[in-house]
């Protein structure tokens, strides 16, 4: 059975929220924020949490609200799905965003000595020429695309695993593993349904141990190869760790990234006078970015655990409850961001949005993202400024709990 509107409660309405459906879920944050800003949701069993002020407060008290339950499947593993993952020898849970200190802080210190931004910065001609490739490959189809499936799909698939060292024929698979991830990890699955994404974490998993026994034997210039020499050179973190980390790697460093790029093309072609701004001056595309990231970013949501008991904003939080943090609702917040809902390129404060999460566990990555969406909507600008959104585009976004990610984004550039 679905967790979603087939169990409401009677009780109340939930004030239009609706778990698992992200395409247009505004109005109803609006009304939790007003009305209900710390809601216990009983369809998911989770204290929903919408306003600024406490979604960052509960992001920062990490001794208060831990992360483990970060990558915990939203719906409980089913017996078939469970013995899958045992018998294929699936033992990792998460890299880093689901670990809680001490752990968490001795294996983030060594991933963030391997993932320096001097390590990707070096990939930013690479990542320039591949969007060349690939706007290339779309305007030699004709003079209609999908930003989603030509540019956002492969660039950043591409880019990950040049950084980390995994050859390019795997972008495939690789892609379709990580699909598995988000759907048995946040999506609403009936315990057939997550069958075929266990097999694919247990290959997913087999595949990022062997990449840390390959670079053992064959060193190579990547990121595999420096944690593995990191290692040796008397850094505390396991094989298990170090695999375990590729495989957050392997997800988080392109999924999100895929989406952000399609969002941003999305929003800025959706007001044209937005993309005919950032071809005209491409230093505003920054700032346009983080306005993306802020009115549509790629995690809508993020999960934590009450360590002990506690309270938000006068809500009993008992010890042991999960708590899902609105980071879309917080950062239309008109406590701090004025006039919400309005799209505005220039907007003065548009970088304190949440899509990163905040504090210990604030994505490692995001300049890594952002530079990518950044040489892409340069690239674009540069060489399509006739850009538009197809005039019969239906944008949809797949159903989950967290990730918002759209199903195409339809262009035209005759
Ligand atoms: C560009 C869009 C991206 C978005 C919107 C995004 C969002 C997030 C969010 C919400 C978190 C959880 C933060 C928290 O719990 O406080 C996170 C953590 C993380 N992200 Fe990203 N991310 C993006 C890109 C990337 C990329 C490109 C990488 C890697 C190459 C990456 C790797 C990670 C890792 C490893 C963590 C866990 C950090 C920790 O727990 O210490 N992310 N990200």
């Amino acid at each position: 059975m679905s967790l979603s509107t087939d169990a409401a409660s009677t009780a109340h309405d939930h004030h239009g929220f609706e778990p698992f459906k992200l395409a247009d879920p505004f109005a109803a944050y609006k009304e939790l924020r007003e009305e209900e800003p710390v809601m216990f949701d009983e369809r998911i069993g989770y204290f929903v949490v919408s306003r600024y002020a406490d979604v960052k407060a509960t992001f920062d008290d990490w001794q208060t609200f831990s992360s483990a339950n970060a990558q915990a499947p939203i719906r409980p593993l089913g017996e078939s799905a469970k013995r899958i993952m045992a018998e294929g020898g699936f033992t990792t849970y998460s890299g880093l965003s689901a670990r809680v200190p001490p752990e968490h802080t001795r294996i983030r210190a060594v991933a963030t000595k391997a993932f320096t931004p001097r390590r990707y910065k070096v990939l930013e001609p690479f990542i320039r020429e591949n969007v060349n490739v690939l706007i290339d490959t779309m305007v030699a189809k004709g003079t209609e695309g999908n930003i989603l499936t030509d540019i956002a799909w492969d660039l950043p698939t591409i880019t990950i695993f040049t950084l980390i060292g995994v050859p390019q024929e795997m972008i495939g698979e690789v892609k379709e593993w990580a699909g598995s991830r988000a759907a048995i990890t946040w999506g609403d699955l009936t315990d057939a349904e997550q069958e075929p994404h266990a097999r694919n974490l247990v290959n997913y998993w087999n595949f990022c141990q062997k990449l840390v026994s390959d670079a053992k034997i064959t060193p190579g210039d990547n990121l595999v190869t420096d944690l593995v020499n990191l290692q040796a050179a008397g850094d505390e973190i396991t094989d298990h760790e170090i695999a375990s980390f590729l495989y957050s790697l392997l997800f988080a460093g392109h999924e999100t990234t895929t989406t952000l790029i399609s969002n941003t093309l999305r929003e800025l072609l959706t007001l044209p006078e937005s993309y005919r701004a950032v071809t005209d001056d491409p230093k505003k595309i920054p700032g346009a970015i983080d306005e993306v990231l802020r009115i549509s970013g790629s995690i809508f949501a993020w999960r934590r655990t009450a360590v002990v008991d506690a309270e938000i904003d006068g809500v009993k939080i008992p010890k042991g409850s999960n708590l899902l943090l609105l980071m879309a609702s917080a950062n239309r917040d008109p406590e701090v961001f004025t006039d919400p809902d309005r799209f505005d390129i220039e907007r003065a404060n548009a970088r304190n949005h949440l899509s990163f999460g905040y504090g210990i566990h604030y994505c490692i990555g995001n300049l890594l993202g952002k530079l990518q969406v950044r040489i892409a909507v340069e690239e674009l600008t540069r060489r399509l400024p006739q850009l538009r959104l197809a005039p019969d585009a239906q944008i949809e976004y797949g159903e989950n709990l967290s990730f918002r990610v759209p199903t195409a984004v339809p262009v035209e550039f005759s």
